[in-house]
């Protein structure tokens, strides 16, 4: 008889997949569902295989603070997820790591502080207003328009103001840039699930895309960093911060390529994400005709006919509970981990080399801290019922050191957009639209959203 050997560590109970694959076509067919059923089946921590990698899927707050905050020194991006990431972003911070990442953290802070972000206020609230002008004689017609397309408009507008100063040559550089990084991301993805795909050098359709997604997202950045360089006077803006950057013992600046890397990387988590958290607020609002009478009547309290600033961010609870919200039940699906030593996690063994899954996507549902999760409810943010909710009980924005460097434009950029659009507008899905979360790196809707407007005050 065999019995088990008491000084063994314990391995984290999980699924056993197929031999070599493991849980790779699992993943593959419908990765959010998979790691949902194992999560409901196993526990808070569990083991799979995948193409030979260990994976930990943790789901439980306490796990994730000790990976994301109290040892994440041990935690690195030299992951599977990461690696084909890095042929897009190359050293972004995204995708950096170690002393390069640190280096550059600190290098770039300093263009994400608090009054910085603040000053954006008034330049996100008239743009804004003058985007939506257009939006008036779609709701005289009772015409519909794609509400997410028009988030990701604006969302990049901001993005492409907080980093450039002034912005793009129009509207087609901005739609140039957002397609191309569809593309790019698509692309990555793509490597991550498919391990042995041709080098991107080989010439096939998808390496194709990839090659002229990025020579025309890389055109448009190196030219601005050239007219940049050649004006005298710098803006002070963030793509100024970049360039004029010094390391404090070489006195050395950063290279072209980390320059691009930074914007590229900034580009696209400043935009997509922002976008579809708007989308999804437009979204809930319209199922949940109640939570939406109490969005106007905090604006019209607050507000009145006037436009929204900085100043009143405060005193726009409701709005804020309402984004809030918004980020739980539509964050970012998951994220990844590597263990570059062994560890012991919630009492089980961890090896050096696993892969973490962290999913704010199933933490954000976790029967423990969130009743009848599926529900869209902005009171569960009131400080009374937040306050015994554990810290990484929700985190749509990561923690510890790597903590999302933007989560303060973003949430002023979302609360002042949805305060000034919904002044104006009450949104309605057109019937029958059919609406689906695609979860890749952000969760946005698959078809779009078409959506009517129905005015409530003249506009401003
Ligand atoms: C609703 C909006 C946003 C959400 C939900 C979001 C979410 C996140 C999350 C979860 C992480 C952590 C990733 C990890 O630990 O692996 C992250 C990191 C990051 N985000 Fe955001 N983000 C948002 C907006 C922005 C904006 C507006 C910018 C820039 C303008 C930005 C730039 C970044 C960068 C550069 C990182 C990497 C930081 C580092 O590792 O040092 N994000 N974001």
């Amino acid at each position: 008889m065999v019995t088990a050997n008491p000084s063994a560590p314990r391995l984290a109970p999980g699924p056993r997949g197929t031999f070599l694959l493991g849980s790779l076509l699992d993943l593959r067919r419908d990765l959010i569902g998979f790691l949902g059923q194992v999560s409901a089946e196993y526990g808070d921590i569990v083991r799979f295989t995948v193409a030979g990698f260990t994976v930990h899927l943790i789901t439980h707050p306490d796990h994730l603070r000790h990976v994301l905050q109290v040892n994440s020194k041990n935690y690195d991006k030299q992951s599977h997820e990461y690696r084909p990431l890095k042929l897009a972003f190359g050293a972004g911070l995204f995708t950096n790591d170690g002393d390069s990442w640190l280096r550059q953290r600190r290098l770039m802070q300093p263009a994400f502080h608090r009054q910085r972000i603040l000053k954006l206020g008034e330049f996100i609230v008239a743009d804004v207003v003058e985007r939506i002008a257009r939006w008036e004689s779609y709701a005289e017609r009772g015409e519909s328009l794609d509400v997410a397309a028009e988030m990701v408009n604006l969302s990049m507008n901001v993005a492409t103001k907080s980093l450039f100063s002034t912005g793009l040559r129009g509207d087609g550089e901005v739609t140039a840039i957002a397609r191309s990084l569809d593309t790019v991301i698509n692309y990555c993805l793509y490597r991550t699930m498919v391990p042995f795909a041709p080098p991107p050098k080989v010439p096939t359709r998808r390496n194709r895309e990839f090659t002229t997604a990025m020579a025309e997202l890389d055109g448009i950045i190196y030219r601005i960093m050239g007219e940049r360089r050649a004006q005298d006077e710098q803006p002070y803006d963030l793509l100024s911060m970049l360039l004029e950057a010094r390391d404090e013992d070489t006195g050395e600046g950063m290279s072209d390529r980390q320059v691009r890397d930074e914007i590229a990387t900034l580009l696209l988590g400043g935009y997509e994400t922002t976008s579809n958290q708007l989308s999804w607020a437009w979204y809930e609002l319209s199922r949940n005709p109640e939570i939406e009478a109490r969005l106007h009547e905090e604006l019209d309290r607050v507000l009145g006919d006037r436009l929204p600033t900085v100043a009143d961010v405060p005193q726009l609870e409701y709005t804020n509970r309402v984004l809030e919200e918004t980020l739980r039940l539509y964050p970012v699906p998951w994220l990844e981990r590597r263990a570059a030593g062994a560890d012991t996690l919630g009492g089980y063994h961890v090896k050096a080399g696993s892969l973490i899954y962290i999913s704010p996507y199933l933490t954000h549902r976790h029967p423990d801290f969130w009743e009848d999760p599926e529900r869209f409810d902005p009171d569960r943010f009131t400080p009374e019922r937040s306050a015994d909710r554990p810290r990484f009980a929700y985190f749509p924005f990561g923690g510890g050191p790597r903590l999302c460097i933007g989560n303060r434009l973003a949430q002023l950029e979302a609360q002042l957009t949805l305060a000034t659009i919904a002044q104006r507008y009450r949104l309605r899905m057109v019937p029958g639209h059919p609406v689906e979360p695609k979860m890749q790196v952000t969760t946005s809707p698959r078809y779009g959203l078409r959506m009517t407007l129905e005015p409530r005050r003249p506009s401003a």
